[in-house]
């Protein structure tokens, strides 16, 4: 796994001449949280990842008020905006959708960008439920278009890593997957009912918010699902309406959730995610053990791996932390010499850069990437555990 490649405090900022690279329009619907940090990652791809696959040029970026989405347009750098994203859909130019709207905005903008032949990224959960999901997916799939499901945590180095440690064997055969992602920010009863907490926007609560990552990096790692059993739970009832505090609202999702897998190659696992977890700030949390040895992530240390192998030296034998931060570490050629770490924003440069590879090169999404079939998979695996802790049983895993 450890092949020579040339990076570190060996090879850095140096660059081949390339020739031509091709150059793909993006137009982009919402332009706040993600949309910031989908920008980021096309600026830093033309010169970071080289040679780039493609350049992204920043075409359009489409929302519903005038003022406001100028003002974006200016401050990330598309040339144009749109106040309907329809138009912007039919803009020749633009030849990548980039959905980064709330969930209930993702379903008919990515059939339409679909039917007009536009490749789409689509943020995270695909859709507020298996049934839209799947509508997406079969327009996508018609179309032949290229399509990614925003699970940017695929793209950590040290998820990566996992990744290959599993698919050569390392960790031998898979007993144990336990993952917990956790946040705080909506402990506070006075905490406003934003659109992550109405259910006609949001179709979930903490389920399709953080559990949609795991469950995506449970398949990712482990692979399918056979059955789960879960339980939701909703801490605070009601909430102050963002825009008349002196009034409150119904919360219909779920603040919190803890599910039990029981996944086709014989491993068990557990899931659970909140955003009651006061100190917790990101906390999206794995541990994996195998027949070989374990692993334990914490993305608020991301660029760290601990490490159980059984086969150590007795002497030695111990959990022990890799600094992901070498060269010949996944995503690492285009970094900084070893333990100059990088940050969350960078897993979008690693994520639009595989996706812009797949268009130009019609190379396939996945396995790496994920899909808009990936997408679905795991709104019908959010939509058992609804089920399952409305029935309280467990549910089968049918796609
Ligand atoms: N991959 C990740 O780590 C990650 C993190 C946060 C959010 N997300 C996902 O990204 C998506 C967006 O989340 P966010 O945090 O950026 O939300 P946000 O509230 O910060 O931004 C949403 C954007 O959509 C625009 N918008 C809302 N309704 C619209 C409409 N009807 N027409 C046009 N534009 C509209 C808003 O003006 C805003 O610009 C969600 O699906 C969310 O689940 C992913």
């Amino acid at each position: 796994m450890a092949e020579e490649k040339k990076v570190g405090f060996v090879t850095m900022g140096e660059a081949e001449e390339i020739k031509e690279v091709p150059v793909i329009g993006v137009g982009m619907l919402g332009y706040a949280f993600m949309g910031k940090a989908h920008t980021n990652a096309y600026k830093k791809i033309p010169y970071i990842v080289w040679p780039p696959p493609a350049i992204p040029k920043l075409v359009a970026i489409a929302g519903r008020t005038k003022d406001r989405v100028a003002a974006a347009a200016q401050r990330f750098g598309f040339e144009k905006y749109y106040t309907d994203w329809k138009e912007m859909i039919a803009d020749d130019e633009v030849q990548l959708f980039d959905n980064v709207g709330p969930n209930n905005m993702h379903s008919e903008p990515c059939i339409a960008a679909a039917e007009a032949g536009k490749h789409i990224i689509c943020e995270k959960p695909l859709a507020r439920n298996a049934e839209e999901a799947k509508r997406m997916l079969e327009a996508a799939n018609k179309a032949g278009v290229k399509n990614m499901c925003a699970f940017n945590y695929r793209f950590v180095p040290a998820v990566r890593l996992i990744k290959n440690l599993i698919d050569e064997g390392a960790l031998g055969e898979i007993f144990h997957f336990r993952a917990k992602y956790l946040q705080e920010w909506i402990t506070d009863p006075n905490f406003p009912l934003i659109w992550r907490l109405q259910k006609d926007v949001s179709g979930s609560g903490a389920l399709g918010d953080l559990g949609a990552h795991v469950i995506d990096l449970a398949r990712f790692l482990v692979g399918e699902p056979k059955s789960v059993s879960g339980l939701l739970k909703t801490f605070i009832t009601e909430r102050p309406l963002s825009d008349d505090p002196s009034k409150k609202g119904k919360v219909e999702v779920d603040d919190a959730f803890e599910s039990i897998f029981e996944f086709e190659n014989g491993a068990v696992g557990t899931i659970e995610a909140s955003r009651f977890a006061p100190g917790r700030k990101n906390a999206n949390v794995l541990e994996i053990n195998g027949s070989k040895g374990s692993v334990a992530f914490n993305l608020e240390r991301m660029n760290e791996l601990e490490i159980y192998m059984v086969d150590d030296k007795p002497e030695i034998v111990g959990f022990h932390r890799v600094s992901v931060t070498e060269a010949y570490h996944p995503f690492w050629e285009n970094w900084w010499p070893q333990g100059h770490i990088i940050g969350w924003e960078h897993t979008f440069v690693h994520e639009m850069s595989h996706l812009l590879d797949a268009i130009v090169n019609d190379k396939e999404v996945a396995p790496y990437g994920a899909t808009f079939e990936d997408g679905y998979k795991c709104a019908v695996i959010c939509d058992a555990i609804v089920e399952s802790s409305k029935m309280g049983k467990r549910v089968e895993i049918k796609y």
